[in-house]
């Protein structure tokens, strides 16, 4: 399998290379050449095996089998996909694709973790040093994929007094191979600064670097497979029923791979994408033009985007697939909206739902009325992660999942730096450059 440059076709990397790129060249982001077709027989197949074998034999379709054996893939499989993942049937054509619990409780536990033993399978000589910003989670999703990793170097940069405490205990407390630099500055300063690392001749040439950022083609491949997994745990009664998804999205990522799982033959009925007021793409498939505003803070604050960068991504899909793109069912869901849901939803069904699912939820709640579907909702964050708004909203307390609690009497380890590109710098030549 190969990967072109949707900016630029002439170039085309096999898996491998393309996950160490990131980006080709003209900021093209790659893609599959051809998206591989299951028939009915191989997916009921693939649909009984467990969700690591599941992944397995996906993933194994995208990758060279000269680059990677099957048996050593599913060692890195195994090594990153190791937690559960639940499809919670909340009423009888109604259910939460629970993707939080992985180690940092969210659903980029998947794609990050992935990508992270990937990259490591296939460096065994270099030093690579990971550099990438944070506004809270990607920050912890990166430390953890990748600690204690041998060869293998983070620095995560995140705004000084500007993540909540738990976010920051969740990364800063890990030490060996993770550091933490906490900038006085804002996250668009943390972001400039990772930039004119990326574009310093001098330190190009002194570190081999990397930014494990969120447009890595090996991050959504990893996605792919818990749509699957999703099917295969739908009630048998139900899986006759047409089957939607509604997907909260902000860069969608994650709806890239849903509609890759459908491309590949999963029969999937419908895509639902939930945006918060940040409605570039709802705006776009109701009057077909394309209008970003400038981005507005809201609940589901990991969805703040305007110009979600996978969207090159859902074109090429719907043009390969000769879909019509005005059939992509997409609604934008306002914050009042989004608490009245997660009350009214704890009072219908006793479940706690955090902001982000509780757009997706939103987005798709005239869909539960039809009686021939079954309606799947995707939860991506873990309701401890917004402790306090879930007191005020429904004055509940949640209890932390352990890894919370046992990160918050650890010491916290970041650095502190100004806001400066020179001490960053010096920084990295003097920890990094041996
Ligand atoms: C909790 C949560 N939900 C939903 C999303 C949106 O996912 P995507 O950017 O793939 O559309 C994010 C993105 O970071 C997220 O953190």
């Amino acid at each position: 399998m190969k990967f072109y440059n949707i900016n630029y076709s002439e170039e085309k990397k096999n898996f491998s290379q393309a996950l160490k790129k990131g980006l080709g060249q003209k900021q093209g982001l790659f893609f599959p050449i051809n998206i591989p077709k299951l028939n009915n027989k191989t997916i009921k197949n693939i649909l009984k095996l467990n969700f690591v074998d599941k992944s397995n034999y996906i993933i194994s379709l995208f990758l060279n089998k000269k680059e990677i054996l099957l048996d050593e893939l599913k060692i890195q499989i195994t090594k990153a996909f190791n937690f559960p993942i639940l499809l919670n049937l909340i009423d009888k054509n109604l259910a939460c694709l629970e993707l939080f619990h992985g180690p940092t409780l969210a659903f980029k536990d998947f794609g990050v973790r992935f990508m992270a033993q990937m990259l490591n399978f296939f460096n065994k000589k270099k030093k690579i040093v990971i550099l990438t910003a944070t506004s809270g989670d990607t920050g912890a999703a990166v430390a953890h994929a990748f600690y204690k990793m041998k060869n293998i170097e983070v620095i995560i940069l995140y705004p000084y007094k500007k993540i909540s405490i738990l976010q920051e205990k969740l990364f800063c407390t890990l030490g060996k191979n993770i550091k933490t630099i906490a900038i006085t500055g804002n996250f668009d300063d943390c972001q400039k600064l990772i930039k004119q690392v990326f574009n310093d001749k001098e330190l190009k040439k002194l570190l081999y670097l990397n930014s494990a950022n969120s447009i890595n083609i090996s991050r959504l491949i990893a996605q792919i497979c818990y749509y699957f997994e999703a099917f295969s745990q739908i009630p048998l009664n139900q899986r006759k029923n047409k089957i939607v998804f509604s997907v909260p999205s902000g860069n969608f990522g994650n709806l890239t791979a849903g509609l890759i799982a459908k491309t590949m033959g999963l029969p999937i009925h419908k895509f639902i994408a939930a945006t918060n007021i940040n409605d570039t793409i709802p705006r776009f498939l109701k009057k077909g033009n394309w209008n970003p505003k400038k981005t507005i803070p809201t609940l589901s604050n990991a969805m703040d985007v305007s110009i979600p960068n996978n969207w090159p991504r859902i074109i090429e899909i719907f043009k390969k697939n000769n879909w019509n793109l005005k059939k992509l069912e997409s609604y934008s869901i306002t914050d009042k909206q989004t608490t009245n849901t997660i009350i009214n939803f704890y009072n219908k069904y006793k479940y706690i739902l955090e902001p982000h699912s509780a757009v997706s939820f939103c987005a798709l709640k005239k869909q539960i009325l039809k009686r021939d579907t079954f309606n799947v909702f995707l939860g991506t964050a873990h309701p401890a992660k917004f402790q306090n708004y879930i007191y005020n909203t429904l004055h509940k307390k949640i209890l932390l999942p352990n890894i919370l609690t046992n990160c918050i009497e650890k010491k916290n380890l970041s650095y502190k730096l100004s806001n400066n590109f020179s001490y960053l710098k010096k920084f990295l030549i003097h920890n990094y450059v041996i």
